[in-house]
């Protein structure tokens, strides 16, 4: 199968990476070649360290990279499948997905990898089908997929993409489409109440991740959590959250947007409530 991925970041570098471990061709694009070419240097890198730590051949790294292709937007033309993966902007989204509307092929099928977004909304006014494919970040690792179906999604579409995610090593779950879906609906409000924690000085930030990750076996607390997800992104959902429903528990706590205008993203900044090595 040919899947043209639209964003070259974590999300759709990594969605490109299991697509291609699986067999298939995926079509990276960022802003512009150069980047995207960028991004695909990038994984390159990262699949050059798994291979000097033993967990993967150089072999298999090169076959994946053979499939992972940078090429001009008109290549998307023909692709079985389309994965926006671009800002969590609705307006970004929507101009971009009229735009390969009248360019790709009517078998097409597209789908959108929003955080929290409404696909009902996204898919208005285009000719192909939506359905949402929410992938978690590191995509590699993870092995959930929400299988989103908006208002419109044909049941045969969810049918398909849910297969699709199974031949990928994946493990979908269907779910109506609702503001954060399932797992940003409680995991997102879950890093808020953690930065809430801290801001009333409860605990410090080393220990209420110590608290989460050996009271309830949680791999990584809220706030290392929120800074691997970013804070922005953190930041956006909540925001999403609230201004969908106007319940107050979504309200953003207001330490996360002094943080994102400090440019104190997490992991991808070299700082969140920890520090990192860039
Ligand atoms: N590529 C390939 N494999 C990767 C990888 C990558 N980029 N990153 C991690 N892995 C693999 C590792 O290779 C290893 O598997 P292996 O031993 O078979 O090779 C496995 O994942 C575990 O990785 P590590 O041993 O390096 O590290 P940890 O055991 O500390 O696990 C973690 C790292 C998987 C990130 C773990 O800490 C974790 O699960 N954290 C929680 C992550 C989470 O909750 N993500 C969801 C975020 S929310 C989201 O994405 C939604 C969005 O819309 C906001």
């Amino acid at each position: 199968m040919k899947v043209a991925i639209f964003g070259a970041g974590t999300m759709g570098s990594g969605i490109a990476q299991v697509f291609s471990a699986n067999g298939h061709t995926a079509l990276l694009y960022a802003t512009s070649v150069e980047s995207a070419q960028r991004h695909k240097d990038k994984l390159a890198a990262s699949l050059s360290k798994r291979v000097a730590k033993g967990k993967m051949t150089q072999e298999a790294a090169d076959d994946l990279m053979s499939r992972i292709l940078v090429e001009e937007v008109a290549a998307a033309a023909d692709a079985d499948l389309v994965i926006e993966c671009v800002a969590e902007n609705m307006a970004v989204k929507k101009e971009l997905l009229q735009r390969l509307d009248t360019l790709c092929k009517e078998e097409t099928v597209f789908a959108t990898n929003t955080s929290s977004l409404s696909i009902t909304e996204m898919a208005k006014g285009l000719m192909h089908p939506m359905v949402g494919m929410h992938f978690f970040n590191p995509v590699p690792a993870m092995k959930l997929v929400e299988v989103i179906s908006g208002a419109n999604t044909p049941t045969e579409l969810v049918e398909w993409t849910k297969n699709l995610c199974v031949g990928i090593g994946k493990t979908p779950v269907v779910v109506n489409e609702a503001p954060g879906f399932v797992v940003n609906k409680i995991l997102i409000p879950y890093c808020n109440e953690g930065v809430c924690v801290l801001q009333e000085g409860v605990a410090s930030a080393e220990d209420i991740d110590i608290a989460m990750q050996l009271g309830c076996n949680h791999p990584m607390g809220p706030l290392h959590l929120g800074d691997l997800i970013g804070w922005d992104v953190v930041l956006n959902i909540m925001d999403v959250l609230y201004n969908e429903t106007h319940d107050p528990k979504y309200r953003a706590n207001v330490l996360i947007r002094k943080m994102v205008r400090a440019g104190k993203l997490g992991i991808k900044t070299g700082e969140g409530f920890f520090t990192y090595n860039k």
